[in-house]
């Protein structure tokens, strides 16, 4: 399982230290969530924070962006070094120009699904995406609690990667611990975030290690 522990949930006083604990673990992306207080009822941090997260981190950057109007601010995450650039479906007017204009900047391409938005929206794109970031909660906040019926999307998703072919890897993000990292895993995701349950843990390096073996 790839592991992005979720940077939402480090010590914002502390994040130079997080980072390269993260850095320091088996970590294979360091998960970054960028909030606009529309999209969703929460705001956190935005582009100085991530310049200093580039600056620490050795790991690949997956930036979720819950904000409005993302295609305003392709260059500004190219510029903090993001390898992954997630938008969400539901904040796209144009997702295909989006997506293009992604991955144009030298970015993979990432698209993401709210709780109850079907799977089935991506038929067309789902060829053109690097990867489909589904939410197991509704976005805005860390430590919610994982919505059940996220296991079955993960199986359609499934399905429609390998009916189609596409090279889609599937994430997934929110209230994932071992036990819905488990059903996640058994579902076919390839991917799993993990804000509370990595940071809030007495030793986060070892719960990403252990999220690994899922
Ligand atoms: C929620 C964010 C998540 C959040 C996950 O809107 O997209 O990435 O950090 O937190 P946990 O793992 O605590 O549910
Ligand atoms: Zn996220």
């Amino acid at each position: 399982m790839i592991v992005s522990p979720s940077l939402l949930s480090a010590d914002f006083g502390n994040l130079q230290r997080d980072v390269e604990m993260l850095n320091n673990s088996q970590a294979d992306w360091l998960h970054i969530d960028v909030m606009d207080g529309v999209f969703v009822p929460n705001i956190s941090f935005g582009f100085p924070v991530l310049e200093y997260i580039q600056k620490y981190a050795k790991k690949p950057l997956d930036v979720h962006l819950m904000i409005v109007e993302p295609q305003k601010f392709v260059n500004e995450v190219k510029a903090c070094g993001a390898e992954y650039m997630t938008v969400h479906y539901e904040a796209c007017t144009h997702l295909d120009r989006v997506v293009n204009q992604i991955k144009d900047a030298g970015m993979k391409a990432g698209v993401s699904l709210n709780p109850h938005t079907p799977i089935s929206v991506l038929e067309e794109i789902i060829t053109e995406v690097d990867l489909v970031l589904l939410m197991s909660v509704n976005p805005g906040f860390g430590n919610q609690k994982f919505i059940p019926y996220s296991v079955d999307k993960v199986r359609k998703l499934k399905e429609l990667i390998t009916k189609t072919g596409s090279k889609a890897l599937i994430e997934v993000d929110g209230g994932v611990n071992m036990e819905t990292g488990k059903l996640l895993a058994d579902a076919g995701a390839d991917a799993v975030v993990a804000g509370s349950f990595v940071f809030k843990s007495e030793n986060p390096a070892a719960t990403i290690a252990n999220l690994k073996t899922l």
